[in-house]
């Protein structure tokens, strides 16, 4: 089957667009490299434009069954500041693709969402069902694709899965494609960049949440588990599943000062840290239940936290990640 992987140059669609191609499917990068990176690209079928170039994205959809859609920008603390920015991007420019994807007559939608759609949660582990009541624009302008997707798939027949993730982390084992967000705000890079001395301190927000440690709980994700993922939903949709979402996460969640430790360990480093006030807008503990996906798609995600960390500090020694940040 071939895919139109949009943002694949960027974190997690690159990782699935080399899944996807190791699977034996088909896919298409469609990025205008604006936060991809041209490294993710080599080896790929890839088409470099902008999804407001019309011609562009007719051409490519012509090529393909399915979407994949990873082109957004994700920045909580960034979507609060520029709300404007996320809605156009997010939003506007996310239904022209939509409304492209059924105009072409493709059947299959898989959606990045992210578990920024529930807003703070009244009950962790969060199960799918939890009301969605976003408290930033970046989870408002997902939760607004979601709707888009359950109105065209009920009117239109469109399969779908929306694809809420946790905390993605970690890097491709082979060291060839990793994170590398300008500027880095992630914890897991953060702590990194400090054990590498590229920064002098790892900033800690906050150790007077009601945890117990006292920093915030979040679920990390390897990155190639959630590629997994996205080809399990696209498989599930092909062989006549129905359209949902999906809670992308282990299921286990680790504190701030747990990662912190991990980090140690895989650096064998010691990192210095300090901490400093709440960043605005953290809620104490984020954790998924992701039964549904564990059911219906079979998934179950097979990395540990030291396996991110290690595969994330590999990542960042490689010659393409070091030539990528300079
Ligand atoms: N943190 C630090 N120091 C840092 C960076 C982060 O202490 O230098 C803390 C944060 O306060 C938070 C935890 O580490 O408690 C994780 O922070 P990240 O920035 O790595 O990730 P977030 O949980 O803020 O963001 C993730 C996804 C978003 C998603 C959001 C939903 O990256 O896409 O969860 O809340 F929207």
């Amino acid at each position: 089957m071939r895919v139109l992987v949009t943002g694949g140059a960027g974190y997690i669609g690159s990782h699935t667009a080399r899944r996807l191609k190791a699977s034996g499917f088909q896919p298409v990068i469609f990025d205008n490299l604006s936060v991809g990176h041209a490294f993710a690209l080599v080896g790929m079928d890839s088409i470099v434009a902008d999804l407001a170039d019309r011609d562009a994205l007719s051409a490519a959809l012509r090529r393909v069954d399915a979407v994949m859609h990873f082109a957004a920008f994700s920045g909580v603390s960034e979507s609060v500041r520029d709300p404007r920015k996320y809605f156009h991007n997010n939003v506007q420019t996310g239904l022209s693709l939509l409304h492209a994807v059924l105009d072409a007559g493709i059947r299959y939608f898989i959606l990045s969402s992210t578990c920024a759609v529930y807003g703070p949660p009244s009950r962790v582990p969060i199960p799918i069902d939890t009301p969605r009541l976003p408290i930033n624009p970046y989870g408002a302008t997902k939760l607004a694709l979601e709707h888009a997707l359950e109105a065209y798939s009920a009117a239109h027949g469109l399969q779908y899965a929306s694809l809420r993730y946790f905390n993605a982390a970690g890097a491709d084992e082979s060291g060839a494609i990793g994170e590398l967000h300008r500027p880095e705000t992630h914890l897991i890079p953060n702590a990194l960049l400090t054990a590498s001395g590229q920064r002098s301190e790892l900033q800690i927000f906050g150790s007077d949440y009601p945890t117990p440690d006292g920093t915030c709980i979040r679920d990390y994700i390897h990155v190639n588990d959630l590629a997994d993922a996205h080809i399990l939903a696209l498989r599930y949709l092909h062989n006549g599943g129905e359209s949902a979402a999906f809670n992308l996460g282990t299921g286990t969640g680790y504190s701030v000062l747990e990662v912190v430790q991990a980090v140690e360990a895989v650096t064998g480093r010691p990192l210095p840290r300090r901490v400093c006030p709440r960043r605005a807008g953290d809620p104490p503990a984020l954790i998924a239940d992701p039964s549904h996906a564990n059911k219906l798609l079979q998934w179950k995600p097979s990395r540990n936290l030291r396996d991110m960390v290690s595969n994330a500090w590999q990542w960042m020694q490689s010659p393409t990640y070091l030539k990528a940040q300079t």
